[in-house]
């Protein structure tokens, strides 16, 4: 049977298992899709022993995404400009194929959700890798403001630099520092690793409107510190990162099997679970 699997450290706790497992169920794909932890030093090695092996894909995840970027032969341009791999395969060639999913998970299930970027005042909180992963396709749907900040000003800076020429006639992509934000955006998304240390970014809650729709690439059994706060300002809605692992895993599926999954039966289950 064709095998994939998660590739990372930790990995004990992924969900990517069950979720693609539900996903061959519910599309009648046969394939095992297991969960395979990395050494830290030992990545390169254990990539290329899985698909030495007959296997058909991975998934990345923490640590290791910036590391598969360097080891692919081939990138997608979403996968070059994001600077992090989250899905590999081999193509006939046998070379190493790498893509990014993350963007395209955030912005399907947002649409999902109702929330459609065109023409929007976007605010994203963090500079980090994640954030950097989702900007390419933010940026496709053409809000008509993209403002970056973060705790350290200078990484919002430099990524605003790499993502100008990614900015359209429809769309600015600027920087502010955290004490500069005083105006409420359309969409807040709170990309940093914050909510994972129950820590707030230290911002005004002027960024609120009772218009504004809340994501947080995080996610929780409970509201995330980021959400309870948005909530407690009394936004529009919230919505949390497990849509965004959904959709981000049925775009990969799409890659290695050729047909895309419904999603959001599965969303449901593990909210439920
Ligand atoms: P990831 O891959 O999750 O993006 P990262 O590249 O280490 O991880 O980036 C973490 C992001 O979360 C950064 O934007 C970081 O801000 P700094 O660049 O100033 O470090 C942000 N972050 C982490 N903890 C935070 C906190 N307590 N308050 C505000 N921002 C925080």
């Amino acid at each position: 049977m064709d095998q994939y699997a998660v590739i990372g450290n930790p990995v004990s706790h992924s969900k990517s298992p069950l979720i693609h497992r539900l996903f061959a169920e519910h599309t009648g794909q046969k394939l095992e899709y297991k969960k395979l932890e990395s050494p830290l030093d030992g990545f390169a090695l254990s990539v290329r022993q899985f698909f030495e092996h007959q296997g058909k894909g991975l998934n990345v995840t923490v640590p290791f995404k910036e590391e598969a970027w360097s080891l692919c032969q081939q990138l997608s341009d979403r996968a070059r400009l994001a600077g992090a791999v989250n899905t590999l395969y081999c193509d006939e060639n046998g070379h190493l194929c790498g893509e990014n999913t993350d963007g395209i998970g955030l912005v399907s299930d947002l649409k999902n959700n109702g929330v459609h970027l065109k023409g929007k005042k976007i605010l994203i909180i963090g500079a980090g890798g994640a954030v950097r992963g989702v900007l390419q396709p933010i940026l496709n749907e053409k809000p008509a403001l993209l403002v970056i900040t973060n705790r350290t000003l200078s990484k919002a800076e430099a990524l605003v630099d790499a993502f100008l020429d990614y900015s359209s006639d429809y769309s600015v992509i600027t920087s502010q520092g955290y004490d500069q934000l005083n105006e409420a955006f359309d969409i807040v998304i709170n990309g940093t690793s914050a909510s994972l240390s129950g820590e707030l970014p230290n911002i005004s809650d002027a960024i609120f409107s009772s218009d504004t729709d809340v994501y947080d690439m995080m996610y929780s059994k409970e509201d995330t510190v980021f959400n309870v706060w948005a909530k407690s300002c009394k936004v529009n809605a919230v919505y949390d990162g497990l849509g965004m692992l959904v959709e981000q895993a049925a775009e990969a599926f799409q890659i290695w099997r050729g047909i895309r999954p419904e999603t959001q039966e599965v969303i449901q289950l593990l909210r439920d679970a």
